[in-house]
């Protein structure tokens, strides 16, 4: 039973003691890493404190209590996700981890293509230039539209171009530069079209939107649990089981193989050929907390109240002379997130005002979208203000008339 069809943001945000603080920050930084609640964080000290032992492995009753835990909370990413099979999730470290896993382990050949956008963060983007170097596959770029929405027609033409070289589609489903979503689901039909698989950075897509990989269609998807209320150090990457059993594993040992003598070894199925070494127990423990709570609140609640923050945001900075919003106009194209360039102003200089000033949090630099500042000949990049569901109107307000002052002071204006 969900809570009901709206955000009771004041509600919410009680669960975090970070906000609950009287000299509490705006925190704007969510696109970074989101606020834990106290069900995580006790989470992960219960299980030091009762049960710090691992999974499949131990047969005492502390090891068999963390085998269950990791299998629930196995089955709970999937649920998030909307997949019906848990063995399709892989515990990795984050959504970077899970990337470098496919680029690593593709069985690539030489001159296979990868095609991504233009707008990917360093994770979706390095990997296939690291493939590049050691198995000569070739990585391309397709140009957004201006605006920094999907170009569908130019990416088609790029398959088309790619042609039966086509390996890989990798492409960010919510932009950390800029809010902006792709179209997934037609991408990755043109796409499968072209014989690719696709695979999708839901890093900024499955905090904050519903998320069904089934009815998306793609066939890999990763994501990191620190900007979705749980743990930093714990990622996922989901995968059809057929795509994912032809990747070699870039951690084998401990829990890979079924059998192994000094000559040969033989891998296990999913997950456990893709998950080697010990993993993050606690972080997999506040993992669970966090999900059991997101499974009391609607995504799509989530999604419309950091539209909402956004537009509170968006309208109170817009007027302002020498700033200009990454992306479109309309906030309900850039969910929670308000990405800035200034003209004359140092942004590393403005995010440290925020701070100084009232105490907002936002991020300023490259968001490590190098490629795309890169491109477009900035080298500040912008300031970014991030909303989560937590975040309230009169925080959206404080950044808003923060900002404002900061800029007319800095620029000289009354
Ligand atoms: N990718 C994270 C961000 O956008 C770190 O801030």
């Amino acid at each position: 039973m969900k809570r009901g069809d709206y955000m009771d943001v004041a509600s919410f945000r009680t669960h975090f003691p970070p906000l609950m603080d009287e000299d509490a920050p705006v925190y704007l930084d969510n696109a970074c890493m989101t606020l834990r609640p106290t069900q995580v964080i006790d989470a992960i000290q219960g299980y030091y404190a009762t049960n710090p032992s691992c999974a499949g492995r131990s047969v005492h009753r502390w090891g068999m209590s963390i085998s269950q835990m990791v299998s629930r909370t196995r089955r709970k990413l999937a649920n998030h996700i909307g997949s019906s099979k848990a063995n399709e999730v892989i515990f990795t470290s984050n959504a970077t981890h899970s990337m470098n896993q496919i680029a690593a382990g593709f069985p690539w050949q030489s001159g296979d293509i990868v095609l991504t956008s233009d707008r990917e963060h360093n994770s979706n983007l390095v990997p296939w230039l690291q493939a590049s170097k050691r198995h000569g596959i070739v990585h391309r770029s397709v140009p957004s539209h201006v605006d920094n929405s999907f170009d569908l027609e130019g990416f088609e033409n790029a398959c088309a171009d790619a042609g039966k070289n086509l390996k890989l589609v990798s492409l960010v489903h919510v932009g950390n530069l800029d809010g902006v979503q792709i179209p997934v689901t037609e991408a990755t039909k043109i796409a499968h079209d072209f014989g690719a698989i696709v695979h999708i950075d839901g890093a900024q897509s499955a905090p904050h939107i519903p998320i069904n990989v089934e009815s998306l269609g793609c066939d890999l998807f990763s994501f990191s649990l620190h900007k979705m209320m749980g743990p930093t150090g714990v990622g996922a990457l989901w995968g059809k089981e057929d795509v994912l059993q032809q990747l070699e594993p870039i951690l084998a040992g401990g829990g890979t193989v079924s059998s192994a003598n000094s000559e040969s070894y033989t891998l296990r199925d999913i997950p456990e050929r893709l998950e080697g070494g010990l993993g993050h127990y606690a972080g997999i423990c506040g993992t669970e907390a966090a999900l059991d709570l997101l499974a009391e609140y609607n995504m799509a609640d989530f999604e419309q109240q950091e539209i909402r923050i956004n537009r509170i945001m968006t309208d109170g900075i817009k007027h302002l002379q020498g700033v200009e919003i990454i992306g479109p106009e309309d906030p309900n194209k850039r969910g929670g997130i308000c990405s800035i360039l200034l003209e004359e102003l140092d942004v590393q200089n403005v995010g440290i005002l925020m701070d100084e000033v009232n105490s907002v949090f936002v991020r300023s630099g490259l968001h490590c979208v190098n490629q795309w500042f890169d491109s477009h000949g900035i080298e500040q990049g912008s300031l970014r203000a991030s909303a989560y569901a937590y975040n309230s109107e009169e925080e959206a307000r404080c950044f808003a008339d923060t900002f404002c002052e900061i800029v007319e002071s800095l620029s000289g204006g009354d």
